[in-house]
Order: structure tokens, then sequence, then C-alpha cells
């Protein structure tokens, strides 16, 4: 009894001590945000507010923009997309503050500070252009433009203005890819003398991506992603020579101009092989939900092997598995985590698409760095897929400048 009321205030007088110090650390860590340096040394970040403009309201869009809701540093979102049901919905479905069919008007208005671009691969031009010139942090879908024309038109201003432009090549923000990464910068590969990288996904999906525009091939619309890929885990050493051969069959059928299957050899500026390869004419219910791949990394001082199929998880359901891009498509027996953007869990979406997406705003409001890729990059991108279906069609070695 005694021992108890001694021990009472000095309980309490701890309990309100340690409450007094959370109280302090969380109104530190609202009014500051510390980041690290190239050296791990702290430094200060001051934190914008985000008033994101978001032109195109389909999948992507949709996806962005949910993620763009659940991100601290976004107070404000308006949405377009030439189609006013799509844009509408969009804004019923998060609360966006504003939407109009008129990417202008909602680009400039006042709250907007940051615009990403989520029109179809044919479609990015026009509002790109509009959007570099208004100085803002532009984040643009992939691959930057189909024709290698309007990606200059990109570039060029991009250059002459000085742009803040990002080009979301999701594989950069797949963990997997940024371990590689990781292991490469740190050396422990040596120099990468050759590589291989090889996509499989089901026709479905193949569909619905030349159903948008005929342009959008399998090399030019997914293999992209890989290429990207090389070209940043092998960085300063771009493909200076293309050879692809490829062979037509179950797409061709269905009435497009398409390769079923497409192998390529690229060479690199100090020589350096890479062999990549793609196919979207697995069968419809082909158990991934997005890209099956592997990518193998060979150097003089290490080998790295990445098994990106996902079949160490696999679940069989007579219910059907919902495809997160293919609203009507349901398969039976699914490849957990293939999904090329990434899944939701527990009311949060996890994956590539997501960590790319906070990435892009934890950089627009912090200016911490990003790893998305510039135009120079989605530029050359652009150009070696290009090549490689020049050369499949041709059967001659392309050289790139
Ligand atoms: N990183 C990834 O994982 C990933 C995955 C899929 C698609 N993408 C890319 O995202 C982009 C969009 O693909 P999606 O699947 O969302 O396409 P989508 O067809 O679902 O949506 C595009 C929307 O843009 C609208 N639109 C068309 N032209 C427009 C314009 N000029 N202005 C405003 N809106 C316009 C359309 O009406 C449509 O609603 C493409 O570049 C695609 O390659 C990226």
């Amino acid at each position: 009894m005694l021992l108890s009321s001694i021990y009472r205030p000095l309980h309490y007088c701890l309990v309100s001590d340690v409450l007094k110090i959370l109280i302090r650390y969380k109104k530190d860590s609202a009014d500051r945000l510390f980041d690290w340096d190239r050296h791990g040394k702290e430094i200060m970040k001051t934190q914008k507010q985000i008033g994101l403009a978001i032109i195109g309201s389909g999948r992507i869009g949709t996806l962005r923009a949910k993620l763009a809701k659940m991100h601290p540093s976004v107070g404000y979102i308006a949405v377009s997309d030439v189609n006013p049901e799509a844009a509408e919905k969009l804004a019923k479905t998060v609360g966006a503050d504003f939407w109009s069919v008129d990417s202008n008007e909602v680009m400039t208005r006042p709250e907007v500070n940051a615009i990403d671009i989520a029109t179809p691969e044919h479609e990015h031009t026009k509002p790109l252009l509009a959007a570099l010139e208004l100085g803002f942090p532009v984040l643009v879908e992939k691959p930057i433009a189909l024709l290698e024309s309007d990606a200059d038109l990109v570039l060029k201003r991009a250059q002459q203005l000085n742009s803040d432009l990002h080009i979301g090549y999701s594989r950069r923000y797949k963990n997997r890819y940024l371990i590689a990464k990781e292991q490469i910068v740190q050396g422990r590969l040596g120099t990468i003398t050759g590589a291989c990288a090889r996509l499989y996904n089901s026709r479905s999906q193949c569909f619905a991506m030349l159903k948008r525009n005929k342009g959008a091939t399998p090399v030019v619309d997914a293999l992209t992603y890989y290429v990207d890929l090389m070209g940043w885990l092998m960085a300063n050493n771009p493909v200076t020579e293309v050879f692809a051969k490829g062979q037509k069959g179950i797409i061709h059928a269905a009435g497009y101009d398409t390769e079923d299957v497409t192998w390529a050899i690229l060479t690199c500026k100090d020589g350096a092989v890479v062999n990549l390869g793609v196919s979207y004419a697995l069968p419809e219910k082909w158990p991934s939900v997005g890209h099956s791949a592997r990518v193998e990394l060979l150097g003089t001082h290490g080998t790295l092997l990445i098994n990106d199929d996902h079949t160490d998880q696999i679940m069989q359901t007579e219910l059907g598995f919902p495809h997160v891009y293919l609203s009507d498509h349901k398969i039976e027996t699914v490849f957990l985590e293939s999904s090329t953007p990434g899944d939701w869990a527990l009311g949060d979406f996890l994956g590539p698409i997501a960590d790319e997406t906070r990435a892009w705003l934890d950089y627009v409001s912090t200016g911490k760095p990003c790893n998305l890729a510039k135009p120079e990059d989605a530029r050359r991108t652009l150009a070696v897929t290009l090549a490689i279906e020049e050369s499949a069609r041709t059967g001659k070695t392309i050289y790139l400048k």
C-alpha cells in the first residue's frame, strides 16, 4: 500500500515525460525531414506540398492517382482525360479536387506544381510538350514516344528548357533489380562482359497493348523495360550494334503484323554482348499476370542470376484470380506477385509502381534523388527497341551512333 503510493507519482511522471518526448519528436519530424547524402552524412531537407495533375485517367493514371492520394506531401490532385467519363470516374474514385477533359486547364490550375502524363504511348507528345513549357517536374509513362521524331522533339525541348523530366521504367524499382544495381555499383561483378534477359507474357496482354496502338508491340512496349534495365545496370556503355530475328505465329494470325517471338543480340560500346528476348504469345491462361522474366549478368569478377518468373509463388483457385491490368481476365492458376506494376494487399499497393511513384513524389517534395530514367536514357532505349524491330524485319545489323 505504502509502496504503491510512492511508486504511483513516479510512474505517472515517467509516462508524462515519455509522452512529452514523443510529442516533441512528432513535431520535429513534421517540421523537418532528414535525408542522407552520397557519403552517408545526414542532411536536412525541406518538404514541399505537391499539387499533382494527372493527364490520362486510364489504368496507370488511376494507379498513380491512388498512390498519390496516399502520399503525405500531395495536397491537391487534378485529373484529365479526353474521355469525360474516365476523368470523372477517377476524380470520384480518389476524391480529386478538379477534373476536366482539357489537359491544359488541369495543368495550369494554380495549385498544380507537378505533372504525370499517363496517356497511351502515341499520345504522350502533345501533353508532354505542354507540360514542359510550364517548368514543373514531369513524370511520363514509358516509352517516351513510339516515333523517334516525337522523342526528338521532346528531348530537344527538355534540353532547351533544362526540364525536370523523368520516365517511368518501373523495373528500376523492383527490389531484385535495385539490389543487382547495388552489386554492380559496389564493383562485385567487375566489368560486365555479357548479359541476357528474356521476357514472357500471355497473349491476352499482347492483344490489349496492340488494341491501344499497333506500334505498341512486345518489343517497343514491353522488352523496352529490359533495354532500359540493361542500359541502367551497364551505365556508360551504350548499345552500338543490334541484330535480331523474329518468328510470326498466333499474334499475326489475329491480324497484327507482329512476331510471336523475337531474339536480339546487342553489342555495347566496349564490346560487351547482351542477349534479349521476348514472347508475348504464351497461352491466354498462362499463370503469370505480368512479366515472367530472367535476367543474368556475367562479369569478370562475378555472376548474378535473377529468376523473376515467380514460379515460387503458385496459387490455384476455382474462384478465379483478377488481373490488375485486364479487368475481364480471370485465371485459376496464378504466379502471385507476377503483376508488373505490383499488387494490392490490405488496402495498400505494393511493388514497383508503388515504390517508383513514392520515389518520384519524395523527389519532387524533398529533392531526394530518384532512380527514374532521364530523357536521354529513354530516347536511346526507344532507338534500341526500334532497331531490334528493324533488324528482325530486314535481316540486317543496325548500327547506332
Ligand atoms: N510502368 C508500368 O508498369 C506500366 C504498365 C502499363 C502501362 N504503362 C504505360 O502507361 C501509359 C498508359 O497506359 P494505360 O494502360 O494506363 O492506358 P489506358 O488506355 O488504360 O489509359 C490511357 C487513358 O488516356 C486517355 N487519353 C488518350 N489520349 C489522351 C490525351 N491526349 N489527353 C488526355 N487523355 C488521353 C484515354 O482516354 C485513356 O483513358 C502507357 O504509356 C503505357 O505504356 C506503364
